[in-house]
């Protein structure tokens, strides 16, 4: 694997070896040195977890790890993104890590330089947030290790979700036995990957074994897409009435960050259901093992 942009480039073997070494670092303390790489962050949107844990990841490594402040780069001097990336791997960075609002940004990039360094795909607008996905799946995997049984409700803003359609796709190739998308219509997807689709809550919580509640993307709504937030949280929230419906010992999670009081209550997000703070802390493992891939497995 020479870069990583998304889910279906991947095999259900290559998803599985990945979780399986995110899972080995989990559980071991002395990690495989790589001093000769280099990683670069490119986060032209913001980021709290993505970027800190890549950073972690990096240097649990040994890994150099350089941030590029992007309002200090040559970019605002009108420097393309291509030449950009082309001068960091002319100085030998091995690796970059790009967050942007450009859709398909990262493709562009492996087709431009990525003979000279290795990309990955850390948020490419609404379309893709592949180790966001990894990470969610190594969490599911390690409390409910069999996915044919299981009922997975994901629920939200799926419509304008990059971690949305990464999960779609993870959860087909990993035979995941039930996905339901669960979203009122304004914020309903054009495409569906996997699963199927609903406009009720109910529908998708009852019996689900883990519910994924994603955040409500304000920054991403067109004007005609905004929904009264009061309402929304009537019929979707993730609120101890609501998670009724799920099973007993349902797993909460949200890939972060969290708007409490519209997508979830604090009981929930606190709760002894919840596992958001496990996927932050797996976020660095999984990502230290797709940085290993790229640099072990691509020659
Ligand atoms: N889940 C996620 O991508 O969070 P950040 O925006 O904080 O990186």
């Amino acid at each position: 694997m020479k870069h990583f942009l998304d889910i279906d480039q991947l095999t259900q073997h290559d998803v599985n070896v990945l979780i399986k070494r995110a899972l080995h670092f989990k559980m071991n303390t002395i990690y495989p040195q790589y001093p000769h790489c280099s990683v670069v962050h490119l986060f032209y949107e913001n980021s709290t977890r993505t970027r800190v844990s890549f950073e972690l990841a990096a240097k649990n490594l040994a890994m150099t790890v350089v941030n590029l402040d992007l309002e200090r780069s040559s970019e605002t001097k009108g420097e393309h993104i291509e030449d950009t990336v082309k001068t960091l791997a002319a100085m030998g960075i091995n690796l970059a890590v790009i967050r942007h609002v450009q859709e398909g940004l990262p493709e562009v990039l492996v087709t431009s330089c990525g003979d000279a360094i290795h990309i990955l795909n850390a948020g490419d607008g609404t379309h893709a947030h592949p180790t966001q996905a990894m990470l969610d799946m190594m969490t599911v995997m390690e409390q409910k290790p069999d996915l044919s049984v299981l009922k997975i409700a994901i629920v939200g803003d799926i419509r304008h979700s990059r971690v949305a359609n990464s999960l779609q796709l993870v959860c087909a190739t990993l035979g995941v036995g039930e996905l339901v998308l669960v979203s009122p219509k304004v914020w309903q997807p054009k495409t569906v990957h996997y699963g199927r689709i609903t406009h009720v809550l109910r529908d998708g919580l009852v019996d689900a074994d883990v519910v994924i509640c994603l955040r409500v993307q304000n920054e991403r709504l067109a004007t005609d897409e905004h929904l009264d937030l009061a309402s929304y949280r009537r019929d979707y929230a993730l609120t101890r009435e609501h998670l009724i419906y799920a099973k007993k010992d349902a797993m909460v999670m949200h890939p972060g960050p969290l708007n409490r009081g519209v997508e979830i209550d604090d009981d929930v997000a606190d709760g002894p259901q919840s596992y958001i703070l496990q996927q932050v802390t797996n976020g660095v493992y999984m990502r230290m093992a797709i940085l290993e891939s790229l640099i072990t497995t691509s020659q």
